[in-house]
């Protein structure tokens, strides 16, 4: 890692660091950087093309590393944009949040700050930065929007919250008074009717009355691909060792008032299907044919006793180990869908798990496409 270290931008959760050439969102809490992480690799799997990816992150700094921008809307803004970029960075904008819609995401930080703009050559690429509230439509963190984005009335967790954001984005963008900005009555200063009519309809009181991302593509003539997405999660029968567990993992899901409890199971025996249960076969099988072997030495009692406890200690072992990847799929479905962070300590006496073991199966959750896609499953 290089040692030269530029500052690239602070918001209220994390600050941005150009490290070797990337960009390295550093956090305060592993609950926000998990919110962050899953949501950012999910949309990444999923093949977004306006939205920030994440590259790696780091448990022991709380680091997330993602592909460093050069720029954000806000600082474009407030240096003065000419007409054509600002319907080019508007296209750009809803573009990234049909991709959102599509996958029943709501972002819950729409505003200029967030919008990250330039790679490479390309200085007039934009796409949305800061997933830190993103969520499924039910569970996005509304409440945490900025003041200004954010509607006065009425808040709901549906997509009209961000498109309230967009409206209040517009006419920042469109107003010809630059002081008006954030009423509806700054419409007036808007000289392009149909670009003043649509604001309008994003600040409607009733958020489900506001058009969404797709809509307004097609009202402002932007050509949109078709949601071409497929269910693409398949569902497994319960492994055995998480069959056992069902109880223990309510009960833990029960105390916290975890969300998508149901969608947390499945991908953990999706992952304990494709992980523990495949190796942990191959494992046993190779140990028997290793006892097989010794066959002809021992005597067959001596044998059958020693195979037999060893198939206790194993069952033991992996009971222990599922007892960690449901703690730490509990810790990410409260990151992800929670209202607030859980406490760590707590989780830990409950699900009675040490740290280090929890740690390190939260990583290895953390880096599977299956889990991950699997709890941001968008069917809800
Ligand atoms: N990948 C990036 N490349 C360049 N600058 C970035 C990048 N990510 C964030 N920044 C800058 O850092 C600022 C804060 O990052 P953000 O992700 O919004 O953090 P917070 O969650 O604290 O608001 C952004 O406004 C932007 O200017
Ligand atoms: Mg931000």
């Amino acid at each position: 890692m290089s040692k030269k270290q530029v500052k690239l931008g602070k918001g209220a959760y994390g600050q941005v660091e150009l490290k070797g050439g990337k960009a390295v969102k550093k956090f305060k809490k592993l609950s926000h950087l998990v919110q962050e992480w899953t949501a950012g690799i999910f949309l990444k799997y999923e093949g977004t093309e306006h939205t920030i990816h994440p590259l790696s992150f780091d448990l022991k700094s709380l680091e997330i590393t993602m592909k460093a921008y050069n720029t954000n809307l806000r600082k474009i803004l407030d240096k003065g944009i000419s007409e054509e970029d600002k319907r080019l960075y508007l296209k750009k904008l809803l573009e990234g949040l049909v991709e959102l819609q599509d996958l029943n995401l709501v972002h819950a930080d729409i505003k200029p700050s967030n919008l990250l703009v330039g790679k490479g050559d390309d200085k007039k690429h934009l796409i949305i930065g800061d997933l830190g509230f993103v969520s499924h439509v039910g569970f996005s963190k509304v409440e945490r929007t900025a003041e200004a984005y954010r509607e006065k009335y009425d808040m709901s967790n549906g997509f009209g919250h961000d498109m309230y954001s967009v409206g209040v984005i517009m006419l920042e963008l469109f107003s010809e008074d630059e002081k008006c900005t954030r009423e509806k009555e700054c419409t007036k200063h808007v000289k392009d009717k149909v670009i003043s009519s649509l604001i309008i309809r994003l600040f409607h009181e009733t958020p489900d009355k506001r058009p969404r991302a797709r809509e307004m593509m097609k009202e402002l003539g932007y050509p949109c691909n078709e949601n071409v997405r497929k269910n693409k999660s398949k569902i497994y029968p319960t492994v055995k060792e998480l069959e056992k567990e069902k109880d223990f993992m309510d009960g833990i899901c029960n105390s916290f008032e975890i969300k998508r409890k149901e969608y947390g199971f499945m991908a953990l025996n999706t992952y304990l299907k494709e992980h523990t249960e495949g190796k942990d076969g191959k494992d046993a099988k190779g140990s028997e044919g290793k006892s097989e072997k010794k066959d002809g030495k021992d005597g067959k009692g001596k044998k059958d006793r020693k195979k037999k406890d060893k198939g206790k200690k194993d069952e033991r072992k992996k009971e222990k180990n599922v007892k960690n990847y449901i703690v730490a799929t509990v810790f990410i479905l409260s990151s992800v869908f929670g209202r607030s962070s859980i406490d760590i300590k707590s989780l830990l006496e409950k699900g009675k798990v040490s740290e280090r073991k929890f740690m390190k199966s939260l990583e290895k959750l953390l880096n599977s496409r299956t889990f991950v896609c699997n709890i941001m499953e968008p069917s809800i």
